[in-house]
């Protein structure tokens, strides 16, 4: 059991939560999600995580949604954020990265630092601080991570959990992944059946889809995942937005 300390959550226990939601629709784990915890937004990359906004909207318009953007993504997924804002009359809040952070990191290592020295440095000020920022306002937020996007580090993810990286001491954060259970075929299934509007990228042999210069299509039968910062190990393929994962892989 790991009960929660924060006043509003103190009744919930996770591992219960957790076992009641596994082998449950991503819908019903929505509507959950919404039921028990007010300041609740999704996480949108701007990739095939589309279809959680098209659930979302069912269940709750109002629905909060934000994304961070890191000054590095195609131009696609700029248009296709912009498409999604409309289609749904939603507004997507986006989150920038300290500027001074930036121009300090460029100035110093340049533009594409990260095939040098890896893309945690680059990563952790262009995403990983301006979603801290965001999550620091929210007592719950939802994302797109599915087990088989990358088998070294989401295998275990479960649907419902405390996020224990971007947790304070006296504010626990609840973290809802939806789509753990899904796979990349259930969720192009939808997207066909519903109509849903998708990234451009995708109809170039995009599967994955993260910043430009460390996102590049993948041939058939790779595995989506090589076509993420594909110069590093497999096992490091995370950025730290889902900082929680690596530490449940390496446990
Ligand atoms: S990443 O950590 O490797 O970049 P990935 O692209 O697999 O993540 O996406 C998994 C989930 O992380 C998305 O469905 C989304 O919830 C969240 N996410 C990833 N990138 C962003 C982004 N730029 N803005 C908001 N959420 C993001
Ligand atoms: Fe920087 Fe690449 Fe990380 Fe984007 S994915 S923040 S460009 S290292």
């Amino acid at each position: 059991m790991t009960p929660l300390t924060h006043p509003s959550l103190t009744t919930l226990d996770i591992d219960s939560l957790e076992a009641e939601l596994r082998h449950q629709s991503p819908q019903k784990i929505l509507e959950r999600a919404f039921s028990l915890v007010d300041s609740i937004a999704i996480s949108f990359s701007g990739a095939e995580d589309v279809v959680l906004i098209d659930m979302a909207h069912r269940i709750n318009p109002e629905v909060k949604v934000f994304s961070l953007d890191t000054g590095r993504l195609h131009a696609e997924t700029y248009r296709f954020i912009e498409r999604v804002r409309k289609h749904y009359n939603l507004s997507i809040e986006m989150m920038y990265p300290d500027a001074a952070a930036v121009e300090a990191l460029v100035k110093e290592k340049g533009l594409f630092s990260f095939f040098e020295d890896g893309h945690n440095e680059c990563c952790g000020i262009r995403k990983v601080a301006p979603l801290r920022r965001k999550l620091a306002t929210l007592d719950g937020w939802i994302t797109g991570q599915r087990k088989d996007q990358n088998p070294s580090t989401r295998a275990g993810i479960p649907v419902i959990q405390i996020d224990h990286a971007f947790s304070t001491e006296d504010r626990p954060l609840l973290k809802f992944n939806p789509l753990a259970n899904w796979s990349s075929a259930d969720v192009w299934m939808y997207i066909r059946t519903y109509a849903v509007p998708y990234n451009l990228l995708h109809e170039q042999g995009f599967i994955s889809i993260g910043c430009e210069p460390c996102t590049r299509p993948v041939l058939p039968n790779q595995h989506e995942r090589e076509g993420r910062w594909w110069w590093e190990d497999a096992g490091k393929k995370e950025c730290g937005l889902h900082a929680v994962n690596d530490a449940a892989a390496s446990a």
